[in-house]
């Protein structure tokens, strides 16, 4: 029987990693996963199969349809007849995939870790290691790492299916559909709401809670929600879905709103309502692995679960279910396995929406700091007053910087607007570092640049702010 110092269960962004990092730090190492496209394994997977990635590709060229469509006259620029292959753009959208997915099967090979194709099981603990069935062939691990991720939460009025999808589907389909419904106002509804309202859905997004993106700081959410009805998603909050029926033309949808029941019908319907632990086939019953109530594998603050050398990371445990996180514990994991002080700081996780314009927070919102007792001042700056942003003709959007009031030390970081997915990593450096307000507003930012925004936001903590 083949035997490995480490055995990764699940090769996507926690998993994956955490085999490379194993490897480097110079054990022997094994990884099974069990995803496949097009009938072949394909690494790395919820989040560069049908996940972050292709999203990101989607969200990227149907941005560029609806600049040229709408925008570029703005600029001068006159563009006559833009139209939308849709065919062509799932096959970009599909070679970004191939080549990403390929890069993590390179980098596997790079770092001599095993890859099997197939279900990882958990069989039986034997002397001191595990066996494990990786895709039908026993080998023993003296340390297992699951890794096996989420799937969609499923709506049980609502089986996928025909017209009513989950993510992969909601990236595969093969025309812009008239009418699109979304069940869920969460990440997956707005981008990909976003992606088929560009390219000329009319979209309609029904969520159950009475507000917008909750946990986002509410002037965030405030302003997103008006930027997105603006753009024409249609969205009603706290209601109660009663019935869905896919004819296999339409799909009706009938809820509760105000006290009334109300039916709607869509060409496709998307049900995004978040992410469930992915334990099925593991084996985590016939071992004894412990589960939380909501299913999740349970850890300690060291990501060993209930059972001797084993581990699980990522989505698999809960927490933040983003690829980055799961890649943060990926590394932390290995290195604690090899007696290093592996460590994540899941207080300063960056959120990312890349819908446009884009929102990006870390750290607390005003409203928890003030919630957890503290003293609390912000700064706030709008994009329209920085040069850059008007150069590219969008000026919409602010940062706000939340300061402690006694120490000025940078608590949290929130945006919506123009290239925020990237201004955001300066204000995580800045809180990991413990770094103030003052830090930030007195460090030389270039201009004209977007950054200046956050720049000035920090500057405004201390009314110090020179553009407003
Ligand atoms: P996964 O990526 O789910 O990987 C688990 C892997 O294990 C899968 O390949 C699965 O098939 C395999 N597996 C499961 N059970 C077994 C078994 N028993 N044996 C063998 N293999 C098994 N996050 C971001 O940070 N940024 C984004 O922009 C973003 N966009 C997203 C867009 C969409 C549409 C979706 C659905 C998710 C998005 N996410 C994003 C979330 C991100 O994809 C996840 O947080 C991330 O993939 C979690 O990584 P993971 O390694 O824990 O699990
Ligand atoms: P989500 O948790 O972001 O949003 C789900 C929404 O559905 C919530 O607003 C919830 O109140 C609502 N909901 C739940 N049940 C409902 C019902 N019966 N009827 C109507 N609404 C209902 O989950 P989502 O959008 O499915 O995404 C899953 C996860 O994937 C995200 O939480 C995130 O962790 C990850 N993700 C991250 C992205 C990013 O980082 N940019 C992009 C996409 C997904």
């Amino acid at each position: 029987m083949d035997t490995y110092d480490v055995l990764v269960i699940g090769g996507g962004p926690g998993g994956y990693v955490a085999a490379i990092r194993a490897a480097q730090l110079g054990f022997s190492t094994a990884c099974v996963d069990d995803f496949t496209r097009d009938g072949k394994p394909s690494l790395g997977g919820t989040c560069l199969n049908v996940g972050c990635i292709p999203s990101k590709a989607l969200l990227d060229s149907s941005e560029k349809f609806e600049m040229i469509s709408h925008d570029a006259a703005e600029h001068g620029i006159n563009v006559q007849g833009a139209s939308i292959d849709v065919a062509k753009m799932l096959g970009r959208k599909s070679s970004v995939v191939d080549k990403l997915t390929g890069g993590v099967a390179f980098l596997f090979k790079k770092n001599k870790i095993k890859s099997f194709s197939g279900l990882g099981k958990l069989v039986r603990r034997e002397d001191d290691g595990w066996i494990v069935d990786a895709a039908g062939t026993e080998v023993k691990a003296k340390h297992v790492i699951v890794a096996t991720g989420s799937s969609p939460r499923r709506l049980p009025l609502a089986p996928f299916g025909g017209n009513i999808v989950e993510n992969s589907g909601a990236l595969e389909l093969s025309a812009v559909p008239k009418t699109l419904g979304v069940i869920g106002a969460g990440v997956i509804g707005v981008e990909l709401g976003s992606v088929w309202r560009r390219l000329g859905a009319q979209v309609t997004v029904l969520e159950a809670l009475p507000g917008f993106l909750m946990t986002a700081d509410a002037a965030v959410s405030k302003e997103a929600l008006k930027q997105f009805q603006k753009q024409g998603l249609d969205f009603h909050f706290s209601v109660n879905i009663t019935k869905v029926e896919d004819s296999g033309k339409k799909v009706s949808v009938t809820y509760e709103e105000g006290g009334k029941s109300v039916s709607a019908e869509f060409d496709k319907l998307i049900v995004s309502i978040g992410r469930v632990p992915h334990t099925e086939g593991l084996g985590a019953s016939d071992v004894g692995l412990e589960l939380d109530e909501r299913g999740f594998v349970k850890i300690d603050d060291h990501y060993r679960t209930n059972l001797p050398n084993l581990y699980a990371i990522g989505d698999v445990v809960g927490g933040a279910m983003l690829a980055h996180k799961a890649e943060d514990e990926g590394v932390a994991v290995a290195e604690l396995i090899a007696g290093q002080a592996g460590h994540v700081n899941y207080d300063v996780i960056p959120w990312v929406i890349y819908t446009s314009p884009e929102i990006a927070w870390a750290g607390l919102t005003e409203q928890a700091a003030k919630d957890k007792g503290l003293n609390v001042k912000t700064g706030q700056f709008p994009f329209s007053a920085n040069g850059r942003a008007l150069g590219h003709g969008d000026p919409r959007g602010f940062v706000k910087v939340v300061a402690d009031a006694d120490t000025d030390r940078v608590l949290g970081v929130h945006m919506v607007g123009p290239n925020v997915s990237e201004l955001i990593a300066e204000a995580v450096t800045l809180m990991e570092f413990g770094g103030s307000a003052e830090d930030l507003g007195r460090t030389v930012h270039a201009h004209p640049t977007l950054s200046e925004a956050l720049k000035e936001a920090a500057m405004g903590v201390g009314k110090m702010a020179i553009h407003m």
